[in-house]
């Protein structure tokens, strides 16, 4: 039997995200772990390289979509496309409507000893 994805609980202080096999891995704050599937539904970029933000979304390091960890479900739509970052108003509420139906994969994400450890 494989060994389960896993990250340093060390290396995942609050609003951090970090890679673990095929999933992002975060800490909302207060040690309340996350994990969803690393690719954006936007234009595929690691998630695992985002950022969370205040509200305990999970935000795209290419065009900013934010993402609701608890159902993997895209809240705001991307800020851009391709090489391009600013307002997009039509075509960020098509991306996010889209995001809202094809939602990341979430995965269970549980404190074991010294390490986070990921379960379908
Ligand atoms: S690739 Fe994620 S918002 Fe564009």
């Amino acid at each position: 039997m494989p060994e389960p994805d896993s990250v340093p609980a060390a290396d995942l202080p609050p609003r951090t995200v970090r890679r673990a096999g095929g999933w992002a891995v975060g800490n909302r704050g207060d040690d309340e772990y996350f994990a969803v599937s690393r690719r954006c539904r936007h234009q595929l970029a690691d998630l695992a390289e985002g950022s969370v933000d205040a509200d305990g979304c999970l935000v795209c390091p290419w065009h900013q979509s934010r993402y609701d960890v608890r159902t993997g479900e895209m809240v705001d739509g991307p800020r851009g496309f391709l090489g391009y970052h600013g307002p997009a108003p039509g075509y960020s509420g098509l991306v996010r409507l889209v995001g809202s139906i094809a939602r990341l994969r979430v995965g269970q994400a549980v404190r074991r000893g010294d390490d986070v450890v990921v379960t379908d």
